[in-house]
């Protein structure tokens, strides 16, 4: 992991180098010298447990073995104290002046103390997944936000992020609004084959129309069997370029789209692409020529697959009349229906083929639900099988499902499933009350206020989303979201908004931010975590885990809170210690902004 990031400065490195030396130097594995946050606190700042491994391989005396790495940090200016805990636990105290060092550094950072990666990768992250014809609801918060926090994370970290939408606009649930209208209003010309003059540029549907048009469709889809042929029918016959149908399909994106941008919008979530699944298209056709030609197209009932399963990989699935058989897992790869059509399969290799020809990706990750797995399994086999990617440039980050008191996904009273935007709606609404019970946002103007309340609501669904790690599912609880206490997005922003007020009263004062002197153990906690700040991306980033950002900068904002309790920052005589402590509130301020920032959260001015 090291080798892709630039050197880091943190202490964490910086001891682990100097134990992992010291271990080499004795004659142990350089492994051995992994430091770590000490589990103690109270006790060290560093620990490192390495001598209990080497010293049982070697068959010596643990407590020995640590008393010779020990003994190589003799004269190292960097610690206060250095000492056996226990068996043989190595514990690291840091000198004040190492820490004021350090701070030092970071406050002249601009990157706050969070070095680029080494080398920057070209990286398509494909989140959101929006479909055409369905609003947005709960379940669609995770990827969103997720997918737009790691951008973020990427991006700061040096690589060359494009986010796409992969708006979900192509196969059988455009056949099956099609059809439903066809129904409901057989005299649009987008229906008539004899047709040849233009059509209209309004759209013959709202958004409400197709809110209703598809869930319908989709439910008759499902019973009844002719309505399913014909929409299977006018699938094929849009992807095979009847001019109605493309037109008519063009209004049903148009619609959707908009919408859809607006929601993420108002959540703060924004694509660079939006591509859709037709985009791919155009490449549907040579590609499965070349899946042919390179021997991996099979006949299978009429319709076309790809065997993606090696050899002996098989699970075991029981047959309608009870018994059992072994079949291939994961199954084959759909890639041409009976009827012809390109399937949501397809299209993802398609879409592959398309952005390694128009950006060369060197990763693309793709946040979405765990219960596509197995179909991102298959589109990544078929991928590699044919040569349009290399092992591991395809990466599915998989995320949970947002739950209901009841444990199941999330719905509403009504069975339904709740509507983002009514989400948000309901969110600022609790923002509102919120913030009236703990007596906030009171001297701002109504437009202050309604900003603030959208702040505050945003940070509250986003934070809830991103403490968990994107795979544990997770229950809504808008309630325990909104409150500013405790881990929630809108205690960070409240900590935030009393680091501004601090500085603009020190401001009004005519005080001045300079050189940061570490002194108290408030002071040590905070800088500590600053330090760490590295660590936490650089975790975040490697495994797709916004959720260690989320923790970092939630004991971030905890260790302000402790330190600001302990320690006035613009009252007392000493004007070199309010320097420091100014400095170190800016500094906090920029680090913690930089981390809402990368979370996607925003705090204002003032509550
Ligand atoms: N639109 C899809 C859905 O609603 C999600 C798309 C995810 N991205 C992808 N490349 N398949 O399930």
């Amino acid at each position: 992991m090291s080798d892709a990031f630039a050197p880091s400065h943190d202490f964490k490195t910086q001891l682990t180098d100097t134990v992992s030396a010291a271990f080499v130097a004795e004659g142990f594995d350089a492994s051995a010298g992994r430091v770590n946050a000490s589990d103690r606190p109270d006790l060290a700042d560093f620990q490192c447990n390495g001598a209990l491994a080497v010293a049982k391989q070697a068959k010596a005396n643990p407590r020995e073995v640590a008393g010779k790495i020990v003994a190589h940090f003799a004269g190292d200016t960097r610690l206060k104290s250095t000492d056996i805990a226990g068996p043989g636990f190595l514990n690291f105290v840091l000198s004040d002046s190492a820490l004021s060092d350090r701070v030092n550094a970071i406050n002249a950072d601009p990157r706050v103390g969070a070095p680029a990666v080494a080398q920057k990768r070209k990286v398509i992250i494909d989140f959101g997944g929006p479909n055409v014809a369905k609003e947005m609801h709960i379940g669609h918060l995770r990827t969103a936000v997720i997918g737009e926090s790691l951008k973020r994370v990427m991006r700061f970290m040096g690589d060359e992020v494009i986010g796409d939408a992969h708006f979900g606009d192509w196969g059988y649930q455009m056949g099956l609004l099609i059809v439903a209208l066809n129904e409901l209003q057989p005299e649009l010309p987008y229906f008539d084959e004899a047709y040849t003059g233009d059509y209209p540029s309004e759209p013959p549907v709202t958004l409400d129309d197709l809110g209703h048009l598809y869930p319908s469709a989709a439910a008759r889809g499902k019973t009844h069997m002719d309505f399913r042929d014909l929409a299977r029918k006018a699938t094929k016959e849009l992807q095979a370029g009847r001019r109605g149908y493309r037109a008519l399909w063009q209004h049903f994106v148009n619609v959707s789209r908009e919408a859809l941008k607006r929601d993420y919008a108002a959540l703060g979530v924004e694509f660079d692409l939006w591509n859709g699944e037709s985009d791919a298209d155009p490449y549907v056709e040579p590609m499965i020529a070349d899946l042919d030609a390179k021997g991996l197209l099979v006949d299978d009932q009429g319709a076309r697959v790809v065997h993606v399963a090696k050899p002996g990989e098989t699970r075991k699935k029981k047959l309608d009349d009870g018994s059992v058989v072994e079949v291939p897992s994961p199954p084959p790869l759909l890639a041409v229906s009976s009827e012809g059509s390109a399937m949501y399969g397809t299209t993802d290799v398609a879409t592959i083929v398309q952005r390694q020809k128009e950006f060369g990706p060197d990763l693309s990750l793709y946040i979405v639900d765990q219960r596509q797995a197995e179909h991102f399994e298959q589109v990544f086999r078929t991928a590699y099988l044919a040569g349009y990617a290399r092992e591991g440039q395809l990466e599915h980050a998989a995320n949970g499902t947002v739950n209901g008191p009841d444990g199941k996904p999330y719905k509403t009273r009504d069975g339904g499933t709740l509507k983002l935007h009514v989400l948000l709606a309901e969110a600022i609404e609790k923002a509102t009350e919120r913030l009236h019970e703990a007596g906030l946002g009171e001297g701002l103007s109504e437009a202050q206020f309604a900003d603030t309340a959208h702040k505050v609501a945003v940070a509250a669904l986003k934070f809830a989303e991103l403490s968990n790690h994107r795979l544990t599912n997770y229950i809504f609880d808008l309630d325990r979201f909104t409150t500013f206490e405790g881990k929630t997005g809108p205690y960070l922003l409240y900590q935030a908004v009393r680091m501004k007020s601090i500085l603009r009263k020190a401001a009004e004062q005519g005080l001045a931010a300079g050189g940061i002197l570490v002194a108290e153990p408030a002071e040590r906690e905070l800088v500590l975590l600053l330090d760490a700040f590295d660590g936490a991306l650089k975790e975040t980033y490697v495994k797709r885990a916004p959720n260690l950002l989320a923790d970092h900068v939630y004991r971030l904002a905890q260790a302000f809170s402790k330190f600001y309790a302990a320690c006035p920052v613009l009252v007392g005589n000493d004007a070199a210690i309010k320097a420091s402590r100014l400095g170190l509130v800016t500094l906090t301020l920029k680090q913690l902004e930089l981390g809402l920032d990368l979370m996607g959260l925003s705090a204002p001015d003032q509550m």
